[in-house]
Order: C-alpha cells, then sequence, then structure tokens
C-alpha cells in the first residue's frame, strides 16, 4: 500500500505539477519571447519531453490506482471520492489521449513541414485541452484528498 500511494502521488505530482508550470509560467513568457516559428519549434520539443512522461504517469496512475483499490478489497469496498477520482482519471486519460494522438501529432508535422499557421492553430487547440486537464486534475487532486471529509 505505501509503495502504491506514493507512486500514485508521484505520477500525480508530475503531471498536474508540469502542466501547471508549461500552462502558467512557460506560456506567457514564450508567447512574449519569441516569434511563431521560434516559439512553435520550442513547444514542440517541450512537448515531445514532457509528453512521454504523462504516458508512464498514465501508466503508473492506471495501476497503481487499481491496485490500491484490489489491495482494499475491491469496488465495493471504496468511498464515493475514490469512484469520482476514477471517473474524473479516466476523462483525464480519454483527453490527454486525445490531445498527443490528433493535435500533438498534427502540430508535430505542421512544424517539420514549416506550416506555421497550422502549426498555430494546433497549438491553439492544444493550449486550450492542457488548461482543461489542469483544472480537472486539480479538482481531481482536491476530490481525492479532502473528499473521504465530506463524502
Ligand atoms: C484510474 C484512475 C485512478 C484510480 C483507479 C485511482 C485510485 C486511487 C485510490 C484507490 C487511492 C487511495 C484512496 C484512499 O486511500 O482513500 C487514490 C489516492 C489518490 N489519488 Fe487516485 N486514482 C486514479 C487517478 C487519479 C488521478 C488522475 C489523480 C489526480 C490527478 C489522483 C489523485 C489521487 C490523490 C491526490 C490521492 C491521495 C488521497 C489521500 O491519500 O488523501 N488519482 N487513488
Amino acid at each position: 500500500m505505501f509503495a502504491l500511494l506514493t507512486l500514485h502521488i508521484l505520477a500525480v505530482t508530475i503531471w498536474v505539477g508540469g502542466m501547471f508550470f508549461a500552462y502558467v509560467c512557460l506560456r506567457p513568457v514564450a508567447a512574449s519571447l519569441f516569434e511563431p516559428p521560434e516559439r512553435l519549434q520550442l513547444w514542440r520539443q517541450v512537448f515531445q519531453r514532457f509528453f512521454k512522461w504523462v504516458w508512464v504517469t498514465v501508466i503508473v496512475l492506471l495501476l497503481s490506482g487499481h491496485g490500491m483499490i484490489a489491495v482494499f478489497g475491491g469496488f465495493g469496498s471504496i468511498g464515493v471520492h475514490v469512484h469520482i477520482m476514477l471517473a474524473l482519471g479516466y476523462l483525464m486519460f480519454l483527453i490527454y489521449g486525445h490531445l498527443f494522438f490528433s493535435p500533438y501529432k498534427k502540430l508535430c508535422s505542421a512544424v517539420e513541414e514549416q506550416r506555421w499557421p497550422d502549426a498555430g492553430e494546433q497549438l491553439n487547440k492544444i493550449r486550450k485541452i492542457v488548461g482543461f486537464n489542469l483544472i480537472l486534475g486539480l479538482i481531481t487532486i482536491a476530490v481525492a484528498a479532502g473528499g473521504k471529509f465530506i463524502f
């Protein structure tokens, strides 16, 4: 249980903390310092590194989360807050999967072929999706950590 919960929290920290840093800190600075070609190449390379880690965190969250549920004795033995976490978690995974396989892949090919307006359009989509998943992630953490005092 100790190892599962520790891995779970480390994965949450890396994923949600990474989205917070990208959205709140790096995005405005990159927008003010760089013209589109440099900015779009910067984001393409930042995402290339970050998204590898996000895949790791998604797998760790799934394995550790379901591992803990099994240790607790199955779905009948978990609280409402864990059910909500699980539902929000799966929503976050689906949103991330869409982001990775659609706008991110399109961003990569647009940057490769130096189609900057198209790349900008995809980056804009990614910005909105990451902003949404960040809010969802923060809500999920609040429900997961504070939910047991409410439900
Ligand atoms: C398939 C997805 C997930 C499953 C099955 C799952 C399952 C679990 C379980 C069983 C616990 C232990 C609950 C307890 O000790 O009462 C837990 C803890 C936690 N989970 Fe998840 N989780 C999932 C996804 C997520 C996501 C996406 C986040 C945040 C973005 C998250 C954040 C947390 C936090 C912060 C805790 C610690 C709660 C505490 O000990 O106070 N989980 N999770």
